[in-house]
Order: C-alpha cells, then structure tokens, then sequence
C-alpha cells in the first residue's frame, strides 16, 4: 500500500471537535489535557494575537512525544469553531488576591455573554461548558443567552471541589486518592456544601474513619481552595485542576460514559430549588446532562444547600438575568 496524502485524507476518520475560549492558563491546560488523551481536534481562541496560534503550535509539537494525532488550531476569530462538538468557556478575568469571585461579576458577565453570542450560531449541536467565575452566575447567563436547552449548557465547579476535597482526604488519611471519592455540592463559592457523610475512601465513609473536627478543617479547606491557590500565586488564580475537572467532563460527554460527577446544572424542581443553575450531582453523557441525581439530604445539609442556592440567586438578581 502506497501512502499518498489522498490515501491519507480518504481513510480520515472525523474526530470530534472542541473549541476552547480563552487561551491562558486555565484554557491552554483544557486544550493540552484534551489532545492528551486524544478526545478530538481542539480549537483554541482568544483575543489576544498569536498567542492561542503560539500556544495550539506549541502543543502540536508536543503530538509526537505523547503520541496524539489531535488537530489543533490558534485563532483569534470563531469561524474555526464552527461545527464544534464541545465548547469550553474560560474567557475571562481571573480574581487577584483578595477578591472575591463575585468581584468578577460584572466584568466577566460582559466577556462570556460576547462569546456565547460568537459560538451559538457557528455550534447549534453543541454543549457549552463554562469555567469562567463566578461560575453559576456565568452558566445561567450562558443558558440564557444562548437559548439552547438547559442540559446542553454546564458548569465546570463541582468537579474541582470535590476534587480538591479528596485531595486533602487522601493526603489526612494516607491513601491512594484513586480510593476517596467525595460529593461537593452548592454554588462554586464560600457556600459550597461538601458532603462528608457521601464522601467515601474504598466505600467506607469518611465519618467513620475521622474526627468531626478534622473533617470541618478539610470541609473548611476545601471552600476555601480556590482562594488558597490565588493567595500562593498572587497573579491569577488556579489552573491545573480546573482544566482537568473540565476534561473529565468532555471525556464523559464525548464518550457518552453516563458518568455521575457534580456539575452546575439547570435545577427545575429538584432539592427545592427552581429555574436556577447549582452544583449538584448529574449523569453526563453525549445529550449533555441527561439526569439530575436527587440525594436526600439531611435537614442540616439542606439549609447549607439552600443559603448557597441563595447566594447564587442574589449573583443572578444583579445581573438581572
Ligand atoms: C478556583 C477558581 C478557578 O476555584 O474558581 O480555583
């Protein structure tokens, strides 16, 4: 068999493809987790010239090392995103020591509300998921703006969080962090729930294996993890985790895992709360969130779920979504 570029072009099998807005750390982490593990072809965009170009050139000079065949592409306009799969959104301000990520607000409601105007006309298929903070806030918008339906349009946070929690589980306990597992529910702020009693180490929850005191320091740690992160690198806030919780999440869509992982959805009814986005747990699949997973939740739980739900509305109200 001779292999000509046409032999080459006809066997070409299309690969999904996954736009991601924003090309600094947070995005250029999503794009690089993403051609890793070779979940299709990623577009990177950002105003900001020849950087998303520099940064998608970069990471396909990396293909060869780690083995990927993932197309990339750098641009500064959407025409490229057309026909995306996934659409990642993490344009935006990040927050500077000792802001808040409601301080981000404003600015941020202006930048992603520009971008969902760009990518819903160029991607009628697509999902969009958001990262940009204060994220439910940013997610509502989005949902609003776009006018798609709500299970197509999530937010990365839960992710994070309970990530971030089975972090400092593994590392009290002194085990593999392939063995906790946690449940981080509530809007992506200092009200965030995390939920010790479905919060597991080989099953086993970590009430049982704990002091109560230990468990609020790491309860305590975790809300405060993005801040922690911020207060040490002084510039910007958190990226790794953020783009590999995002990268989780466009695995499972991408391969239509049903995979249950906490995540800013639409909330219609359930756990008391009605036309909002927060974290709760869903199933994620190709179609987007294909179910909102209800726990009962303890009475205690609940008014933390509900003062949280509370706060996201008050970011909503502002906004005068
Ligand atoms: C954090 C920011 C990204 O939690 O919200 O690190």
């Amino acid at each position: 068999m001779q292999l000509g570029r046409a032999e080459i072009l006809s066997t070409k099998q299309p690969r999904p493809k996954i736009t991601v807005v924003g090309a600094g750390n947070v995005g250029a982490s999503v794009a690089q987790y993403a051609v890793e593990k070779e979940l299709g072809d990623v577009v990177l965009v950002d105003v900001i010239e020849g950087v998303p170009q520099g940064k998608a050139l970069d990471l396909a000079q990396a293909g060869p090392i780690h083995g990927y065949d993932s197309r990339l592409i750098g641009s500064n306009g959407y025409d490229e995103s057309a026909n995306s799969d996934i659409v990642v959104i993490t344009a935006g301000l990040a927050r500077k020591p000792g802001m808040t990520r409601d301080d981000l607000l404003f600015k941020n409601a202006e930048i992603v509300g520009s971008v969902v105007d760009q990518v819903v006309g160029r991607s009628k298929q697509a999902i969009l998921i958001l990262v940009t903070n204060p994220l439910d806030a940013m997610v509502q918008l989005a949902w609003k703006r776009s006018g798609w339906a709500p299970e197509r349009v999530i937010g990365m946070a839960g992710v994070l969080d309970s990530s971030r929690f089975r972090t400092f589980i593994a590392r009290e306990l002194n085990v593999s962090v392939e063995n906790v597992t946690a449940f981080v529910l509530g809007g992506h702020g200092d009200t965030m729930v995390p939920l010790p009693r479905y919060s597991t180490v080989a099953g086993i929850p970590i009430t049982e294996l704990l002091p109560k005191a230990t468990i609020d320091a790491l309860v305590q740690r975790t809300a405060n993890g993005g801040a922690e992160i911020v207060g040490l690198l002084k510039t910007g806030s958190a990226y790794y985790a953020p783009a590999a919780s995002t990268v989780e999440m466009v695995e499972a869509i991408l391969k239509d895992k049903k995979k249950i992982l906490p995540c800013a959805a639409y909330l219609n009814g359930q756990y008391g709360v009605r036309g909002l986005y927060v974290g709760v747990p869903v199933k994620l699949g190709r179609a987007g969130v294909e179910q909102v997973i209800e726990i009962t939740l303890a009475p205690d739980e609940q008014a933390a779920f509900d003062k949280s739900a509370a706060a996201v509305r008050e970011l909503v109200d502002k906004l005068k979504l």
